[in-house]
């Protein structure tokens, strides 16, 4: 398949899902406290995107059964949210949400602590995540490669003392959740498809605090950690534009 670039008008619609997206975050985060349960969260974002007027996007997708992924502590992604799964003091929570509107796709993802009482270290891991985002989203530019996006994410997070996740990567997105190129959180400078005027990338640096392995869980969907340690996750749809880096879901 080849990667599709979005006109300005296209682009516009899916900064439309971007918003929904960020307001479906905004709601969510909100309600995460000790004793909220994943399905909770999971309920509150399914009545928000439709007050918002969009449909959810993972819902279905390949069989995933519900509107977010939500994966706590050594859950990497693709967390399947559940009414056995309380939350806890010094837990972090990966919220991670698509919708389409109109025929366009948002994607985004954040991860928050559950109280104030977390590890300094896991705070750091939090901030080196969503910080190796920026890194990646800065290299978003005409002309530069695919591995620019990923050697930033790699660069910035190993010199941190963290590892990225190999297996998942980010993704292009437009009017399907997930179109080419494979945007992965590692890799060469110059290496990979250049990027041109109107691509759009889910950048979504995944995080282990300690080894970069994974394993999925028998539900066939939960990525962990393969050595139990913490993993943080940050996504944003990036425009590639004239004018540089244009964030989406914001
Ligand atoms: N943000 C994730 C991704 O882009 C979530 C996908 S969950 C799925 O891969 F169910 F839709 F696959
Ligand atoms: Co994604």
């Amino acid at each position: 398949m080849p990667i599709v670039c979005k006109s300005a008008a296209e682009i516009d619609k899916m900064r439309q899902s971007g918003h929904i997206v960020r307001e479906v975050l905004d709601a969510v985060r909100a309600l995460v406290a000790p004793g909220v349960t994943t399905m909770d969260l999971e309920r509150a974002a399914e009545q928000k995107i439709k007050d918002l007027g969009a449909k959810p996007a993972f819902k279905g997708y390949y069989d995933y059964p519900c509107v977010l992924c939500t994966s706590v502590n050594d859950e990497i992604v693709h967390g399947i949210p559940s009414e056995k799964r309380e939350l806890k003091a010094g837990d972090i929570v990966s919220i991670d949400c698509g919708v389409v509107l109109d025929g366009y796709y948002g994607d985004a993802a954040i991860t928050v602590p559950v109280d104030g009482s977390l590890k300094p270290e896991i705070e750091k891991l939090l901030k080196v995540t969503e910080a190796s985002l920026y890194k990646g989203i800065e290299q978003a530019r005409v002309g530069n490669a695919v591995g620019d996006v990923g050697a930033a994410v790699q660069e910035y997070v190993e010199a941190n003392g963290f590892s990225v996740v190999r297996e998942f990567v980010g993704h292009g997105i437009g009017t399907k959740l997930h179109e080419e190129p494979q945007v992965p959180n590692y890799g060469a400078r110059g290496q990979g498809p250049r990027l041109r005027e109107g691509m759009v990338l889910a950048i979504e640096p995944m995080v282990n605090f300690g080894e970069p392995g994974t394993r999925v869980l028998s539900d066939k969907w939960t990525a962990v950690t393969a050595d139990g340690s913490c993993s943080a996750h940050f996504e944003h749809c990036v425009a590639v534009t004239r004018d540089g880096p244009m964030i989406l879901t914001q």
